[in-house]
């Protein structure tokens, strides 16, 4: 069989997880302090997938470009596919012909993460070398989702977004194709928000009597295109890490799968894992709780932090109640003054979101 490349779709516009795509792409938030586009490429090259294209949009293509380099420190070989617009999953797969050719590939959505990879569908698809392999899993409410019709373990039909459920079986963002996609993919047209869908692509190589199949998801699959998915994809990641602790500990107390990397320091803190504290953070008087994940160089001062992700230089002091289930991008500082009047000061960028109870 000829090389089995990868594709990487790593552009998009981003809306459901602004105000953080504003200034930063979404594939590089940070689950448990790695941005998440890097487990995809690690899953790509561990399933013996190395010749990887990453499709990137012109807002946020030069931060990933500048954060995955040539991929070798991944063991990839990348290559960059501008996407002038993001018209959609199938309009991604066309814009990377050029660099895909003859090969078949397998493309994987960049801001999806599979507990235990994808090896065993690539395994799959090199038996039966089908032209086009899906990957479906479970889900509770179907409707939020691309769903699968199976008849026995023949797929029939594929719908986006359905009001009315066929199954409960989701389309996960892992594909495989030959080249037999491009030509599926010329011939369907735009849905109706406008984008060349990737589902329609794969029921018009149904309908032209193309073999494709369907490979079941084993262990968790997350989505992180926003905010609730993100954290828990944080908090399912943490509960796998490694404890070490390669940081200072003074008077501090820390339990469960901690990591602490090198450089940070926490003075009279408690923290209960699964978490991690990044490199050359400070954190002085806190308590971090379970599913936190605080990036590098960040301070967190007399407060309270659970179920959270704190991006790079983030900064929280003297919180009067306890945060969780927050995202706080690059550089953010949340404090409180002291004296009166109580009042609430702020200097918020676009769409941010903030509740207090
Ligand atoms: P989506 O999350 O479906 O789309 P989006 O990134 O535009 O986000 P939103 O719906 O919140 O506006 O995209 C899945 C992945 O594919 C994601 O990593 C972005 C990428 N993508 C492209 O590379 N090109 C595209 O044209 C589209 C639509 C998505």
């Amino acid at each position: 069989m000829e090389t089995l490349k990868g594709l990487i779709l790593s552009g998009g516009a981003g809306t459901r997880l602004r105000p953080i795509t504003h200034t930063s792409a979404k594939q590089l938030v940070p689950v448990a302090n790695k941005p998440v586009l890097f487990y995809g490429i690690e899953a790509l090259v561990e399933a013996g997938v190395t010749e990887i294209g990453i499709v990137i949009a012109p807002e946020t293509g030069d931060e990933i470009r500048e954060a995955v380099g040539d991929g070798s420190a991944l063991g990839a070989e990348v290559t960059y596919i501008p996407q002038a617009e993001p018209l959609g999953l199938a309009h991604a797969v066309l814009t990377a012909e050029d660099f895909l050719g003859q090969d078949p590939f397998v493309m994987y959505l960049g801001d999806n993460l599979l507990r235990d990879g994808i090896t065993g569908l690539v395994e799959a698809f090199r038996r039966n070398e089908p032209d086009g392999l899906i990957l479906l899993t479970q889900v509770l409410e179907p409707e939020h989702y691309g769903v699968a019709e199976l008849d026995g373990e023949r797929i029939v039909r594929l719908v986006e977004k359905p009001k009315d459920p066929p199954s409960d079986l989701a389309l996960v963002g892992v594909y495989m194709f030959t080249p037999a996609v491009f030509e599926a993919a010329r011939s369907i047209e735009p849905s109706a928000r406008g984008e060349l869908e990737i589902t329609d692509t794969i029921q018009e190589l149904i309908d032209t009597g193309h073999a494709v199949e369907q490979h079941r998801v084993k262990g968790w699959w997350k989505d992180t295109g926003q905010l609730a998915d993100m954290l828990e994809a944080n908090r399912l990641v943490l509960e796998d890490i490694e404890p070490h602790v390669d940081g200072e500990l003074i008077d501090s107390n820390v339990t469960g799968r901690v990591v602490v990397e090198e450089g940070a320091t926490l003075e009279r803190c408690t923290v209960r894992g699964p978490a991690v504290i990044g490199a050359h953070s400070r954190l002085v008087d806190s308590y971090v709780g379970p599913y936190t994940a605080i990036a590098a160089g960040c301070e967190v001062i007399g407060s309270e932090v659970e179920h959270s992700i704190l991006l790079a230089g983030a900064s929280v002091s003297n919180l009067p109640s306890r945060m969780e289930a927050s995202l706080l991008g690059r550089n953010v500082r949340i404090s409180r003054a002291d004296g009166l009047p109580k009042t609430l000061r702020m200097l918020v960028g676009d769409r941010s979101e903030i509740t207090l109870a």
